[in-house]
């Protein structure tokens, strides 16, 4: 008979894919602790609360963005979308893009895609029993393996327009790896009346409580590391896709429709840029 605690231990780590190393931070994990998950470890919750030190309030830019996530769902489903590719999709949580899509028009698919082997893990999970969407494990740096993928060829259609969203997830790219050049690859691959919906972290309004988090995730060992760029440099990932009303605003003040969508704490509504852009 195992002891209480062996069986607690099963318990506690049986989900843990074993390339997983539980003594650094990974940015999903954390991520989903600061939107109330539980698929993280201690580093994850002594990172974010080392983060909520600095920037009171980070879980309501996390919850902020999130709505946008919806919103624009909403949005681009309203202009005829019916698929959709999600890049660093993250670990499920509550209003996956599925689900919010799905709930409007059941004939939605949508391509999950994450380098998190825990956000793949819990996704697969999620997505047993639905035939209309998959995740992908893969890096967003290697738009080959994502757009070749048999499971995107399989659910996305490239002759017909497509919600590609690439939300809180192009600042974990450094300059080095050309973030503009691959959104151009991306963006090549869509269908004229695709729209294409951005979220990323700035400090255009935030300079030195963002400097800080910045130190923070660095001296995290994180694997992943915080880029945050400014306004011209983030319009810059749309390409010659037309940005649709308010533009690239805060995502908070990007069409918000009730008191969710928005911080209490001003200085969290600006700390996230939010965009949707359409292909001419
Ligand atoms: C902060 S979460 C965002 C989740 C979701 N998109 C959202 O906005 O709520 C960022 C996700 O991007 C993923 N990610 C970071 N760099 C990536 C890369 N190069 N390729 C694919 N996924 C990446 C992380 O693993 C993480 O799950």
């Amino acid at each position: 008979m195992p002891s209480i605690e062996g069986v607690f231990a099963v318990v506690q780590t049986e989900w843990i894919p074993p390339s997983v190393d539980i003594s650094v931070p990974s940015m999903a994990r954390t991520y989903d602790f600061l939107l109330g998950g539980a698929h993280n470890f201690a580093v994850d919750r002594a990172l974010a609360e080392q983060v909520e030190r600095v920037m009171p309030d980070a879980r309501s830019a996390a919850r902020v963005n999130r709505a946008f996530l919806g919103r624009v769902v909403r949005h681009m489903i309203g202009q005829g979308v019916t698929q959709f590719l999600d890049i660093g999709s993250g670990i499920p949580t509550v209003a996956n893009v599925h689900e919010v899509a799905q709930a409007v028009d059941p004939r939605c698919r949508v391509v999950y895609v994450d380098k998190d082997p825990i956000a793949v893990a819990h996704s697969e999970l999620m997505l047993a029993d639905n035939d209309h969407a998959a995740i992908v494990h893969a890096d967003m740096r290697d738009p080959a393996a994502i757009l070749g993928h048999p499971e995107t060829r399989r659910l996305i259609d490239f002759d017909q327009p497509v919600g590609l969203l690439v939300l809180m997830m192009l600042h974990w790219v450094p300059d080095e790896a050309d973030p503009w050049g691959l959104m151009a690859t991306y963006r090549d691959a869509l269908a004229p009346g695709s729209h294409l919906a951005i979220t990323h972290v700035t400090a255009d309004q935030q300079d030195e409580r963002l400097t800080d988090v910045t130190d923070l995730i660095k001296d995290s060992r994180s694997a992943d590391q915080l880029t945050e760029r400014s306004h011209d440099q983030v319009l810059a990932l749309f390409g010659d896709f037309e940005l649709v009303e308010p533009g690239l605003v805060g995502c908070a003040a990007w069409r918000p429709g009730g008191p969710g969508d928005i911080s209490d704490t001003p200085e969290m509504n600006m700390v996230i840029y939010g965009g949707v852009a359409r292909k001419p």
